[in-house]
């Protein structure tokens, strides 16, 4: 493997950036001016190369698009309020990202092209890196499997590539959230700590029913009593239950280990909070609720931050929340907040520069 010195660049001949209007970006809707790809062969990787945003060709037998080898992360550049640009815990996806790979049976990417091809992805194309509140330049890391091929074994070859998209909030109102009881995210031995599309495949239709019942997400139970709370769509999942704050816990390896669940679990500790990462009982949610100890619930993921929870509904159970009384939810998501702009001290070296 080759240092970083050696990555070829093509830069795209005109920019999309005034097309784009940076006050309604909504989410994903947008890509820069360009990406930057790699390619696995013989059990080495080639030198990765940036080039202009655009098309991928391949044959229909291609292995990815029947057998689902794939998978992705997600990750966040902020404009600091120094005028630099610093993304938020890259480190953690790429060893999230790796785990993944070795679960699907993927080769692991070196550091040098997912940590720095992404920075020198973003130093060309870093005027994309919107500054208003609460918008961001969302990073997409992915790998395939780029065999064409028909037949159920791992690729011998895949293509990682990063593309990026200026982002604005993700959810902008407080959700409603349906409990599920008859569909199964993960189970025990599964892939659900491995972000790889298929689960994400096999939610949407789950997610299209709750939808239909007039809900903005799926709140998983496990996959045998469903008596166990898991996580939410594209988040991890926390209650304010008396003075603690408790979350599930990662054991089953059924749940996605967020960068920001980790992060909110550093800052509730921080301001002397105690956090729990255990297993919770839909029951302990009703018993809590009723007695008026259940006062907050909030996702917490890249895409969303932290996302309150206005209504949890559990069989014909309704449980209500008061967004606006959710005080912790928003003294996380401000700290939180403050680190990703630089307005606040960053003791754990969270914020990576994307210059050096
Ligand atoms: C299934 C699932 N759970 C949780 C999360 C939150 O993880 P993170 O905070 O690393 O974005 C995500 C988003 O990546 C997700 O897709």
């Amino acid at each position: 493997m080759q240092t970083m010195g050696d990555i070829k660049i093509t830069k795209a001949t005109t920019s999309k950036m005034s097309s784009v209007d940076f006050k309604n970006l909504g989410f994903g809707k947008h890509f820069t001016d360009h990406m930057l790809v790699a390619e696995y062969r013989n059990g080495i990787w080639g030198l990765p190369e940036i080039l202009p945003y655009g098309p991928i060709c391949f044959d229909p037998s291609l292995a990815t698009i029947h057998y689902g080898q794939s998978i992705f992360e997600g990750i966040k550049a902020y404009r600091l309020k120094s005028g630099t640009e610093a993304v938020f815990r890259p480190y953690d996806n790429f060893k999230r990202f790796n785990r993944s790979a070795s679960r699907m049976e993927m080769p692991e990417v070196p550091e040098e092209i997912f940590i720095g091809g992404m920075k020198r992805l973003l130093q060309v194309d870093a005027a994309w890196i919107p500054e208003e509140y609460d918008h961001s330049l969302y990073i997409r890391p992915f790998m395939f499997a780029t065999d064409e091929i028909i037949g159920v074994n791992p690729s011998a070859s895949y293509k990682f590539m990063i593309i990026l998209s200026p982002v604005g909030p993700y959810y902008a109102a407080p959700m409603r959230i349906y409990v599920e009881e008859q569909f199964v995210r993960a189970v025990p031995g599964g892939v659900g700590y491995a972000k790889t599309a298929g689960n994400y495949a096999a939610s949407l239709h789950p997610a299209a029913v709750a939808k239909q019942r007039g809900y903005d997400q799926i709140l998983w139970t496990d996959a045998h009593a469903h008596k166990y709370v898991q996580e939410c769509g594209t988040m991890n999942v926390f209650f304010v239950i008396g003075d603690v704050i408790v979350t599930p816990g990662l054991d089953s390896g059924t749940i996605l280990e967020g960068v920001t669940r980790d992060s909110v679990i550093a800052v509730a500790r921080d301001l002397g909070k105690t956090v729990e990462e255990r297993e919770i009982s839909i029951d302990e949610l009703v018993d809590a609720y009723k007695a008026g100890t259940l006062t907050e619930a909030f996702g917490a993921g890249t895409a969303a931050t932290i996302a309150k929870i206005a209504e949890l509904r559990y069989k014909d159970f309704v449980m209500n929340f008061d967004p606006s009384s959710m005080h912790l939810a928003d003294q996380l998501k401000s700290i939180l907040t403050s680190i990703r702009d630089g307005n606040a001290p960053d003791p754990r070296g969270w914020m990576l520069s994307i210059q050096g």
